[in-house]
């Protein structure tokens, strides 16, 4: 990619000028991008922002869908949104972005998490996440509910909006109601220069790269490289030592290279596909950490399949769904090695005692998982909280080849829109 200093230094000789709809042209040079009205003469300057994006990295390459090479570049997309920002010596985390906000967060009493879709699954997972790591009070809103909700907030709450595209609506109007309160706003957003990135008052970059497949793949697991820095962040501040820092930022470090390892099985996760095709209807199950992937693993399936699949917090199960379990009602059961080992085991117990098929979604040296469930697919050990950036990964892949086996229309989806940017 060009430098910015090379850029700038390109535009200094090479003055653009963009003819626009609307009778506007764009004239971009080194100092920012002027839009004048052919109607009125009238003019407006844009700021001008750096994408960190390659020029290719929109292509497809060799893959046959997006959201396939998406899911394939999450390693590096991970890495991206690593980069340059963790210190593990020192037990910290740069993030520059934040800086000038720093002593509010430090001060802040709450924080309130904001986002739709796949981003929402996202602040579930960040919630358990920032209270484990920096004991701050969090709550995770739903941006449509939360815009409309009369919900406390003063000078001293902290909300975060959490948005790929930093388009979303209802995300951005729960940003502006937060705003109207006097809270801190913050934005967790891939899109550089996007209304929800400018209109908060601090925000963390995902650097995940373009994402066109409708359905959020890469940008998903940046999100959560992204609130694990925060975490991070706020933990420094508030109650980590620099040795827990320092082990977990070693245990991000290496979660690339798992990815790769889990990437590596896609062949397994054909082959599922293939034993389990007919089913009509899927249950996926987790606890504690899993809970949000297990949201986001039925999500993935309905979105592109246009398969049925419900998301449950594993304790819920005899709250309902259990009435569902036949031997024809597969159930993808997350059960890493974790602190809920134990309780998503006589969970499984309960749907094999109802005739239920289970795919077991495990951590590798457990092999008594397969003397209960039917199938299983291991993912390398991990930290706990690190074990979604793992586990998310089967699930997409098993959304992806089911989709394909249906032939259906897997960048764009029935109905779908990657930016929903009306209500
Ligand atoms: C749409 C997309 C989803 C995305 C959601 C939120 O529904 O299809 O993939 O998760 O919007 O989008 P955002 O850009 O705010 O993360």
């Amino acid at each position: 990619m060009m430098a910015a200093s090379d850029a700038a230094a390109f535009l200094t000789y090479t003055t653009k000028a963009l003819y626009l709809d609307d009778g506007e042209m764009a004239v971009i040079d080194p100092e920012g991008v002027t839009i004048s009205s052919f109607v009125n003469g009238e003019r407006k300057t844009k700021p001008v922002y750096e994408i960190n994006w390659q020029p290719g990295e929109e292509s497809k390459g060799a893959h046959r869908h997006y959201m396939h090479k998406e899911i394939h570049e999450q390693p590096d997309s991970c890495t991206n949104t690593m980069r340059g920002r963790m210190l593990p010596k020192e037990g910290l985390v740069k993030l520059g972005g934040l800086e000038e906000v720093a002593d509010r967060l430090r001060g802040a009493n709450n924080l309130i998490i904001t986002s739709c879709g796949t981003s929402y699954y996202a602040a579930l997972y960040g919630e358990y996440l920032l209270e484990e790591y920096a004991e701050i009070p969090v709550s995770c809103e739903l941006s449509s509910e939360f815009r409309y909700r009369d919900a406390p907030m003063d000078e001293k709450t902290a909300v975060l909006a959490i948005s790929q595209s930093g388009e979303t609506i209802d995300t951005l109007e729960a940003v502006r109601e937060a705003k109207r309160h006097g809270a801190l706003s913050l934005g967790l957003v891939n899109v550089v220069g996007s209304t929800i990135a400018r209109e908060t008052d601090a925000g963390v970059y995902l650097h995940a790269g373009p994402e066109i497949g409708v359905a959020s793949t890469k940008a998903f697991t940046s999100e959560l490289v992204a609130l694990n820095l925060l975490a991070l962040f706020l933990g420094r501040q508030r109650r980590l030592s620099p040795s827990q820092a320092r082990e977990i930022l070693e245990g991000l470090e290496e979660t690339p290279d798992l990815m790769r390892k889990v990437l590596a099985q896609e062949d397994k996760i054909v082959f599922l596909v293939d034993k389990y095709i007919e089913a009509e209807n899927y249950l996926f199950l987790g606890r504690s950490y899993q809970y949000p992937i297990a949201l986001e693993g039925a999500l993935k399936l309905k979105e592109i399949s246009y398969r049925h699949a419900e998301g449950y917090a594993a304790g819920e199960m005899k709250h309902g769904p259990i009435a569902l379990v036949d031997p024809h009602f597969p159930t993808v059961a997350l059960i890493p090695q974790s602190s809920t080992y134990e309780k998503m085991w006589n969970n499984i117990e309960e749907i094999k005692a109802r005739r239920g098929t289970v795919i077991a979604v495990a951590s590798q040296g457990d092999p008594q998982i397969a003397t209960l469930a039917d199938d299983v697919f291991y993912v390398p050990k991990i930290p706990e909280p690190l074990a979604p950036l793992l586990t998310v990964i089967p699930l997409q892949l098993f959304a992806y080849h089911l989709a394909e086996r249906l032939n259906r229309e897997i960048d764009q989806p029935r109905n779908l829109a990657k930016s929903v940017t009306v209500e």
